[in-house]
């Protein structure tokens, strides 16, 4: 049976973020309402090393480091249609083999083309792919002539706005499915006010969905999502920041409390059994400043996941899963690396 392609229009998302984007937390905004969540940026020769593998302990599609077996990239069923791939990458050949790999696991794939960060650009990814649209074009068309799944990009803003419409008219015609848009410069950071009217004026010289970014200063409520998507005149919205905080954010009927929002993730950690500091990491960025609480420190003085879970009452959880998972065979990490 033929399965249906992810649309991007009409829809609240949650933005590729680099360690916040794993399993746990994607599953968890998909419970509070997201309709579609990005991974954290994977580069490609990371996943080129990486060979897949079904784990029918967690039944989860895992790939997995070639030389040490780490997971680069762990999803499953549940999230199996609203799942896009977020890559990395500044070679077309790359990117298909990468799109080869995955695509019978997830629902769509994004270029990242809007990352500032020296890692990115000096590699040629990222922003730099902006100031190369021919580079970036060929990937954008090497994927949509050869992949099955839709293809997009995430972008960020010129401080000319002809320039970025011209940039994004280049990018729609190689058959791209949807664009984001970060309403920032390359040289902007989040203190910057996003150019939402810029946004708004790309979506109106284009006919695929643009999905906006950038909002999260502005986005307090669920309510705020609409606004942002109205004041950009989009047909989608993007969140990072404001999800990374709380991601019941998602949810139509309001907020949930920090810490059944946190009891949530950590759930799902346990259950797909994701790594300690990739836990204690998402934890932090969810807790901030109450990390200087006497909880708060105790919580970053944690060194496994049993003592994390501990403090939010799911220490006898963890231990029963992980002995379960122990004695099927599984040998996650259970120490936390600096
Ligand atoms: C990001 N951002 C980002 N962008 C991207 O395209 N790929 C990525 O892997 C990441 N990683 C990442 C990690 C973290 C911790 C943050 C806060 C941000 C940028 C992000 O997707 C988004 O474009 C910006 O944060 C602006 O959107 P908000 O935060 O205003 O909603």
């Amino acid at each position: 049976m033929c399965e249906e392609r992810l649309k991007y229009d009409n829809k609240f998302i949650l933005a590729p973020m680099v360690r916040m984007g794993t399993l746990p937390m994607r599953l968890l905004c998909l419970d509070y309402g997201a309709d579609i969540v990005y991974t954290e940026e994977l580069i490609d020769w990371k996943l080129m090393r990486s060979f897949r593998r079904y784990n029918d302990v967690l039944k989860t599609v895992d790939f997995l480091d070639k030389s040490d077996g780490t997971v680069v990239f762990r999803t499953c069923a549940k999230e199996k249609d609203r799942v896009v791939l977020q890559m990395g990458t500044c070679d077309a050949g790359r990117a298909l083999q990468v799109a080869k790999l995955v695509e019978n696991d997830v629902a769509g794939i994004d270029i990242n083309m809007g990352c500032p960060k020296e890692f990115s650009v000096k590699g040629g990814m990222g922003a730099a792919l902006l100031t190369k649209p021919e580079k970036a074009k060929e990937i954008l068309s090497t994927l949509v002539q050869n992949s099955k799944i839709p293809i997009t990009c995430k972008i960020r803003v010129f401080d000319n706005e002809e320039n970025t419409i011209k940039l994004v008219k280049d990018f729609v015609s190689t058959g791209i499915s949807a664009i984001g848009v970060h309403g920032r410069t390359k040289y902007e950071r989040p203190m910057h006010a996003n150019r939402n009217s810029t946004i708004k004026k790309i979506a109106e010289s284009i006919n695929i969905p643009v999905i906006s970014n950038g909002g999260s200063r502005e986005i307090l409520k669920y309510e705020d999502l609409e606004k942002f998507r109205k004041d950009t005149g989009s047909s989608s919205v993007m969140i990072a920041r404001v999800a990374q905080a709380n991601c019941s954010i998602f949810c139509k009927d309001g907020m949930k409390d920090l810490e059944d929002v946190i009891k949530a993730y950590l759930k799902y950690s346990i259950d797909y059994d994701n790594s300690p500091s990739n836990t204690k990491y998402c934890v932090q960025n969810m807790l901030k400043e109450l990390q200087v609480t006497p909880r708060g420190k105790k919580f970053l003085e944690c060194q496994t996941m049993e003592q994390i879970c501990t403090i939010w009452e799911m220490g006898e959880y963890c231990r029963q899963k992980q002995l379960e998972f122990q004695s099927k065979g599984i040998l996650g990490r259970r120490e936390i690396t600096p």
